[in-house]
């Protein structure tokens, strides 16, 4: 078996985005407190994952890794505990290297001895970053860390965080990695979320069920984006199947940022695998129409306009590659209004927004395919 093999996208909370290393026991414990009492647990948000700066700067008498004894006076374990008591899981973090990205201990040449440890405090899943890599090859670095975390016998997640360095979509799936990023770090910008948007063009065939491309943490309700930019960079991460890691502070979250993560339309776009990751079906400049099948054999959609100024945006079933029916059905995963439609779909799309739909046939299906035809449930 995999380290920690995955069955779906996984739901959860990261440090990084907005707290960098200005993190310690309390964040993550009211951190905890906040998933369940928000109503993000229910949604399906489990991991609380501890990013870079937990570490003291020395390792033990013993070679083990150390918590920050200011930061984390009582110790991982105790967090451990506190969070699975709760119901949740929880994340830690080191890299691939002789030293974290923060200039702390990390993993390299310590992999046996740093994934005994973890799993001795009773983490559940390892982001394993890649600075100070000795520019040794990714793919033993993190083979060496992959077959630590299954040595230990701990159902372990694995996140390769290589940020797209490597072509990890080619090894990641082989060292027992269930996520790895594709790119370098998102900001809280909208210039940020389209680029990294667009750097996953062309990757969708390495994502399958259980291995997922990583296009980063979400930088939802930290500020820099409007409420539109929100529900896009929300939307469209759902749609790649992207691991969902919120990013903001949840201790002072708001009903509207709240509205936004625990949509449960959406998270089911996220959640399911029909046979691929969405992808980007049309490219007109500014407005793109992407589009996810879904296990059902409906189509998620998002009518995405880049523009600065709210336009239409306009499609087809066919586009989307559904046929064989005269009539269909359509959700806003938005509004929750539904309508018919015998092909044609449009929308009017807000400037930096999306509008998202769940298409199903509804009309009579065409034959099905005889006996013995390939099915899209055959593909890989
Ligand atoms: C680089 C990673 O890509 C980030 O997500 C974060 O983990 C930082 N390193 C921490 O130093």
């Amino acid at each position: 078996p995999q380290p920690g093999p995955v069955t779906a996208p996984v739901m959860g909370w990261n440090s990084w985005n907005r707290f960098g290393c200005n993190i310690d026991e309390n964040l993550i414990k009211a951190t905890a407190d906040a998933m369940v009492s928000t109503g993000l647990k229910a949604s399906g948000y489990t991991y609380v994952n501890i990013d870079d700066c937990w570490m003291a700067s020395t390792r033990d008498g013993q070679g083990r890794l150390r918590p920050d004894p200011v930061r984390f006076p009582g110790g991982i374990a105790a967090i451990a505990d506190y969070v699975h008591a709760r119901g949740l899981k929880l994340g830690i973090y080191s890299s691939a290297g002789t030293a974290t990205c923060q200039g702390l201990p990390a993993s390299l040449d310590h992999e046996t001895v740093d994934a005994q440890t973890w799993a001795s405090w009773g983490v559940d899943l390892l982001k394993y970053d890649n600075c100070n890599n000795q520019g040794r090859p990714a793919a033993q670095r993190y083979k060496a860390m992959g077959d630590a975390l299954k040595a230990t016998g701990r159902h372990i997640v694995y996140s390769i965080c290589n940020w797209g360095n490597d072509a990890p979509w080619e090894f990641a799936p082989n060292v027992g990695g269930s996520l790895w990023r594709t790119t370098g770090d998102i900001n809280d910008s909208w210039g940020s979320v389209t680029s990294l948007l667009d750097q996953q063009a062309g990757l969708e065939t390495f994502a399958r069920k259980g291995y997922y491309n990583d296009p980063d943490m979400l930088e939802v309700g930290n500020g820099g984006l409007t409420q539109d930019e929100n529900v896009a960079h929300f939307s469209l991460w759902s749609l790649l199947s992207s691991p969902l890691l919120l990013g903001n502070d949840l201790r002072s979250v708001s009903a509207t940022t709240l509205g936004v993560l625990r949509n449960a339309d959406v998270i089911a776009v996220n959640q399911d695998w029909g046979g691929s990751q969405g992808r980007r079906v049309a490219d007109n400049g500014d407005t793109e129409v992407w589009a996810k099948p879904m296990s059902d054999g409906s189509v998620a959609t998002v009518l995405f306009n880049r523009g600065g100024s709210a336009t239409t945006v306009s499609t087809s079933t066919a586009a989307l590659g559904l046929g064989g029916s005269s009539s269909y059905t359509t959700k806003n995963l938005w509004t929750g209004a539904t309508a018919t439609t015998s092909g044609t779909l449009s929308a009017s799309v807000p400037a930096h927004g999306v509008v998202m739909f769940r298409v199903t046939r509804a009309g009579t299906l065409a034959a099905p395919p005889a006996a013995g035809t390939l099915q899209v449930s055959d593909l890989p």
